[in-house]
């Protein structure tokens, strides 16, 4: 029995007063589920204090696969840590973009978020075109296979399945479609790394999950939750997402 996960992705967004957020998602408590919040590498420590004792999971989005160098404007995984967070996104569609990272660099990352003692939340997804020209599962298990090391394990490694083009978009696959790659995720998870790690590791499901659509999604066979992005930002909507996990 796979915990689900609640994970909210708050990119670029956030200044302290955002804190004020999470207030509300303390109150709910969820017994059933991981809530992890990944805010601006500026607000981890901050919001780690505001967390307090409540469960949720702090997270970084990104982190260098070097402990510490010459990398101007980098964050190391051990300096996600040492802020008080327990998780990091690693290989978001938008970094893999907007700083064309590679499997490969994700593969680094990944090993360095475990160095750390970091839960690492690796993504995948296709394009349109993609998906357009039958690819999808190609594209996405190429990727699966790049940027997860050898050694990942349901407690360090979370998968999240995010179409690039349902980022940002309000359009969502099928549920169909969902199904369809979180089946083939699983089989490759299980195939790699054996029934019981593979049937362990939590398969997230991203882009455009909105209190609407969290709860047929996330009762889709081989969906442990979500990776939210703009419904994360507000409270009310993260809570009844949340809620859908639990
Ligand atoms: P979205 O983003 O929920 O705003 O579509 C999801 C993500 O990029 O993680």
């Amino acid at each position: 029995m796979r915990r689900k996960v609640a994970a909210g992705n708050w990119k670029m967004n956030g200044l302290k007063e955002a804190l004020a957020e999470i207030e509300a998602l303390k109150a709910i408590n969820c017994k059933s589920c991981d809530v992890i919040l990944c805010p601006p590498a500026t607000l981890v420590s901050a919001m780690v204090t505001a967390a307090g004792d409540s469960g949720i999971i702090v997270g970084g989005q990104d982190c260098h696969w070097n402990e510490t160098g010459a990398h101007t404007g980098d964050v190391s995984a051990e300096m996600l840590s040492d802020a008080g967070a327990g998780a990091v996104i690693l290989g978001h569609s938008e970094r893999r973009a907007d700083h064309g990272e590679t499997d490969a660099e994700v593969n680094s990352k990944t090993q360095a978020a475990w160095r750390a003692g970091l839960q690492s939340i690796v993504c995948v997804g296709e394009t349109e075109m993609q998906r357009d020209d039958g690819e999808t599962l190609v594209i996405i298990g190429g990727q699966l296979d790049g940027s997860t090391p050898e050694g990942a394990t349901a407690e360090n490694t979370i998968v999240a399945y995010e179409p690039v083009w349902a980022i940002g978009t309000g359009r969502t696959p099928t549920l169909d479609e969902v199904g369809e790659v979180h089946d083939y995720l699983r089989g490759k998870l299980v195939a790699r790394f054996g029934e019981e790690i593979g049937n362990e590791m939590r398969l997230l499901y991203g882009g455009s999950v909105k209190p609407e659509n969290a709860a047929e999604i996330f009762a889709v066979s081989n969906v442990d939750g979500g990776l939210v992005g703009g419904a994360s930002l507000k409270a009310v909507d993260f809570a009844s997402i949340v809620k859908a996990a639990s």
